[in-house]
């Protein structure tokens, strides 16, 4: 069946059991930067400093939704979706990040008008609350290196859940520590750009506690459905030697169970053989995971590893052997059938813990031009997306519960580091004039959730 775009009718009838969702991200499409008073992130940093974007974009005005809200919800209406995963940029709401700093009326106007479109149009509001959009103050204070950290990011959240609350049910917290601890304060790729290897793991402790809190929050405001959206790779060993068994391992730990373990059973993975001590305070492990509605479950591609001796990590990443591609190439494999046997392993691993899974991301990109002038066949999307819906179906079949799928995205934007070089959307945008066209894969989708709901 890979391949082709057809589902069989046990496939369809499983995939009828889920709800569907489109997602975006506040940085990545919103652009206007400097307007409606909102402040600076630590992404506003990173992209002002040269060279650290591959195209040396900005994101501003990219798809420019700040503006054109109303055609993203027309182009949600459109594909049939029951929800949109969007995010709420944390400097719309709290400009300067700071403590008392009464929220900002014209950010949360612009969400709340967001929100009321998408009732209007009958599409569910999924808020995330942290896309990685941290105020540059609190960065310049250590950010999610300082627990003070957490205690800003509850001020914030519950500014929007006083003016949202009544509206918007369905929440993430936080979107996909692993990356910003990883990439972000371990590896310098994504903002805030450190390169602190280890000695970043604390900063996963802090966006751990400011789930924790945030979701406590938000059931006080009568949340119906909270959970975190966090990103997991299948890990996989380059060749059978120990050395590439060991380093998958050490990956395995500090990528998926150093997340998975906390939110789900309340204690962290051993970190001995890191060096690596979590400045943990009494109560936090329960604050952390405190039961939630769903797990949001991020998944993009497996990783191949080789062990490494003599490097600063004891591992390196390396192409999956006879995997096909994405167009961010070797390193971006595609392999469905990983997101199958994770998931499967999850419910075996964390049996009753693990609540209902939501796939909150999936997608990939492919090499697409700049302008089109006529729809765009994506066909390898189309593919991509098909494969792991069916293995999304193998995975329920084989008794996991999987409530949702999301497509990442509903709209071509920026691609953090990679700029506007990886198309990732439904949608085709021209960031020139930000321009929509739904590509093939925009009929496939709205097609598949028709057939689903008929
Ligand atoms: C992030 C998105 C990103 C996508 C593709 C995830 O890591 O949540 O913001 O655009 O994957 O890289």
């Amino acid at each position: 069946m890979a391949g082709t775009s057809e589902f069989s009718p046990q496939t369809l009838q499983t995939l009828s059991g889920l709800r569907f969702s489109a997602a975006t991200a506040a940085f990545q499409i919103e652009g206007a930067r400097t307007l409606g008073g909102r402040g600076r992130s630590i992404w506003d940093d990173f992209v002002d400093d040269p060279g650290n974007v591959l195209d040396s974009s900005t994101a501003d005005p990219g798809p420019d939704s700040y503006h054109r809200s109303a055609e993203d919800v027309e182009l949600l209406a459109g594909l049939g979706v029951d929800r949109y995963r969007f995010s709420i940029s944390w400097v719309r709401i709290i400009p300067d990040g700071k403590q008392g700093t009464k929220p900002n009326a014209v950010g949360l106007d612009y969400y709340e008008r967001l929100v009321d479109e998408l009732l209007a149009a009958g599409v569910r509001p999924e808020a995330t609350l942290y896309h990685w959009d941290l105020p540059s103050s609190l960065e310049a204070t250590g950010g999610w290196l300082n627990r003070d950290t957490v205690h800003r990011f509850g001020e914030y959240v519950e500014a929007v859940a006083n003016r949202l609350g009544d509206r918007v049910h369905h929440w993430y917290t936080i979107n996909e520590p692993a990356s910003t601890s990883l990439q972000g304060y371990a590896l310098g790729e994504l903002a805030p750009g450190r390169t602190m290897l280890f000695d970043a793991l604390p900063s996963v402790h802090h966006q751990l506690l400011a789930h924790g809190t945030a979701a406590t929050i938000l059931r006080e405001h009568g949340a119906q459905q909270v959970g975190a959206a966090i990103n997991h790779s299948l890990i996989l060993p380059e060749t059978d030697a120990e050395a590439d068994h060991a380093a998958a391992a050490i990956l395995d730990l500090i990528y998926n169970r150093l997340f998975a373990d906390p939110l789900l059973l309340g204690e962290y993975p051993d970190l001995d053989a890191l060096g690596v001590q979590m400045p943990i305070y009494d109560g936090d492990m329960e604050l952390i995971s405190t039961p939630c509605d769903v797990y949001g479950f991020n998944y993009y591609n497996p990783t191949t590893v080789r062990g490494v001796d003599d490097g600063p990590l004891p591992f390196e990443m390396v192409p999956t052997p006879q995997a096909a591609t994405t167009g961010f190439g070797p390193l971006w494999p595609i392999r469905p059938d990983t997101l199958r046997d994770f998931l499967i392993d999850m419910g075996t691993r964390y049996g009753v813990r693990l609540p209902p899974i939501v796939i909150s991301e999936n997608g990939a990109s492919f090499p697409e031009p700049e302008i089109c002038t006529e729809p765009i066949r994506d066909d390898e999307r189309i593919a991509y997306l098909h494969d792991h819906l069916v293995a999304v179906a193998e995975t329920v079949d084989a008794g996991v519960r999987v409530d949702g799928y999301t497509v990442w995205s509903l709209l071509d934007n920026f691609e953090w580091a990679h700029g506007y070089t990886q198309r990732f959307g439904l949608v085709h945008v021209n960031m020139e004039t930000g321009q929509r066209t739904p590509k093939s894969s925009y009929e496939w989708y709205r097609d598949l959730i028709a057939s689903v709901r008929a």
